[in-house]
């Protein structure tokens, strides 16, 4: 089963495993299908996280994300008065990392596929060349879009046309074909170097970007270590630094963990108290101690301290709302110093694959790289432009995670897999910057503990508390009036906010089937046989 953000992607992933591909070979066709028919989010020119679990139980996470140009500063988005500028890190050349998605696909081809790379790149490769029909949500997105890639670009690009798309308009990208095209026939040099690395750097020129052929030669994904985490017997595996969802993640299960969130109930006063407590808590300790691992300590093993954890809710009360103002990253015993697109992959055999991958805001820097198709992402925004100035998703952060010549900014991004009894249970994650992490926390909880469906709990409307700003946002149906009002007597401001998140994954019911749960916010599809 696939279940991604497209139908065509998920049709694509699903006939590699039909013809005998393992869910990695589905995962890189689904991540080059995206690339093409979902140009919003899925991408060769950003970056993203797999966190895999092969059916014998061996476990693998490869970072891909992208890095800093090596002639970034940890000022370069402020004015000489140490303001920051308003759009400089996300529109246009500046706001772009080095790539990393080609290098993250190559790498996981390299160590678990199974059928010859080119067989996965060629429906790609195809589906840009024959051309996509919009769906209604794929044609307002670009319509919406129109004027930052007219500002952002000195070319038209292929996503922009002189009357408004509609639904069912097919959409042609010959420049994205020819350059999936070359990564098919060269693989990693097919991006960074040659044609398309000369076409990449030829832009960043045009629009004073500072990428240079020397980063592109230079980037390399790493796999890394799990975070393993776990919640009343169930195994959480997600991904570690520089992504900060697999620490923040084990940290809420573990942190709710003593509390009766079933006799609560689902969406009571009780159950979102805790969850927005642990919440709060959680994304104090993101902003202060989390950042690439290759560039600063993290403290991993005391931020998943049991003890730690325990005492970090003992200043929680369900009488009232701990003000965000009160409550500071915590104090460790040692320690020194809305777009992304996700899918879930289960194939006949049991190997899973969760990927989560970015170009960070929805179609990214708007930046096309003329003559080779591509959108850009706008990652830098994910660094922190200077200490305590939110980002486009309102998160603050200082030193771990300012600007550094070629490291990682942080993300959010959580793909997880959980596992029962040594078995395969479940494959997550969702796109929604900030929110990813609560979006993937709730899903679990809701199949966890208020017995959901797979599909229903994907489903299910959400809440969001990130510590600062201090209030727990909520979509118009997620929190029941009474249930508001009982918590706004208790100090907690509430903040109604639009529909976020696209939850697409993967359950493992008793009987071996796979229910799939594919979000109803936007176009995404369980595919299966
Ligand atoms: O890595 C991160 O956390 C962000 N760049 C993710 C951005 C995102 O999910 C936007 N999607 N709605």
């Amino acid at each position: 089963m696939v279940v991604s953000a497209h139908p065509e992607a998920s049709r694509v992933g699903m006939e590699i495993m039909q013809k005998g591909g393992n869910a990695f070979d589905a995962a890189i066709a689904t991540q080059f299908a995206l690339a093409v028919v979902h140009p919003a989010a899925g991408n060769i020119g950003g970056g993203g996280f797999m966190v895999a679990r092969s059916n014998s139980g061996e476990v693998a996470t490869l970072d891909f994300r992208e890095t800093a140009p090596a002639s970034a500063t940890e000022t370069m988005y402020q004015d000489s008065l140490g303001n920051v500028v308003q759009g400089l890190s996300t529109d246009g050349h500046l706001a772009v990392g080095v790539p990393g998605s080609v290098n993250g696909m190559v790498k996981i081809h390299q160590k678990y596929g199974s059928l010859p790379w080119a067989e996965l790149v060629q429906p790609s490769v195809d589906l840009a060349r024959n051309g996509v029909v919009l769906t209604e949500k794929e044609a307002s997105g670009l319509n919406s879009t129109r004027e930052d890639f007219l500002k952002n670009n000195k070319h038209q690009p292929y996503l922009v046309q002189e009357q408004e798309w509609q639904a069912g308009d097919t959409l042609r990208h010959p420049d994205l074909a020819r350059t999936l095209e070359r990564i098919r026939d060269k693989g990693r040099e097919g991006f960074y170097a040659g044609e398309t690395a000369d076409l990449l750097v030829k832009e960043m020129q045009r629009g004073n970007g500072i990428i240079s052929h020397e980063d592109l030669a230079k980037y390399t994904s790493v796999w890394r270590e799990p975070i393993i985490g776990d919640y009343k017997g169930y195994k959480i595996i997600s991904m570690g630094p520089p992504s900060s969802g697999g620490i923040a993640l084990s940290q809420l299960l573990k942190m709710v963990e003593p509390y009766e969130l079933r006799q609560y109930g689902w969406q009571s006063t009780e159950a979102i108290q805790v969850m927005t407590e642990a919440e709060r808590r959680v994304y104090a300790d993101r902003a202060t101690y989390l950042g690439d691992p290759d560039f600063v300590e993290v403290p991993m093993e005391e931020l998943l301290d049991e003890q730690y954890l325990k005492s970090r809710m003992s200043s929680m009360s369900l009488a009232q709302a701990t003000p965000s103002a009160e409550v500071k990253a915590g104090e460790l015993p040692v320690f020194e110093s809305e777009e992304t697109t996700h899918f879930s992959i289960v194939d006949p055999a049991g190997n899973a694959v969760a990927i989560t991958t970015t170009i960070n805001g929805s179609y990214g820097s708007y930046v096309v790289v003329e003559g080779a198709g591509f959108l850009l992402n706008n990652e830098m925004d994910d660094f922190s432009a200077k200490p305590g100035v939110p980002n486009m998703f309102g998160l603050i952060g200082g030193k771990a995670n300012s600007i550094q010549p070629s490291k990682r900014m942080l993300s959010a991004m959580t793909p997880t897999i959980l596992e029962k009894d040594g078995k395969l249970f479940m494959v997550v994650g969702t796109p929604g910057g900030s929110t990813i992490i609560t979006s993937v926390f709730q899903t679990i909880l809701n199949v966890l503990e208020h017995d959901m469906t797979m599909q229903q709990a994907v489903a299910a409307p959400r809440f969001h508390h990130q510590w600062l700003p201090d209030e727990i946002q909520h979509t118009t149906d997620a929190i029941p009036a009474e249930v508001r009002a009982e918590l706004q007597r208790k100090g907690y401001t509430l903040k109604q906010r639009g529909q976020y998140g696209r939850v697409d994954a993967i359950l493992v019911l008793p009987d071996g089937r796979l229910e799939g749960g594919a979000d109803p916010r936007g176009d995404d599809v369980a595919a299966g046989f």
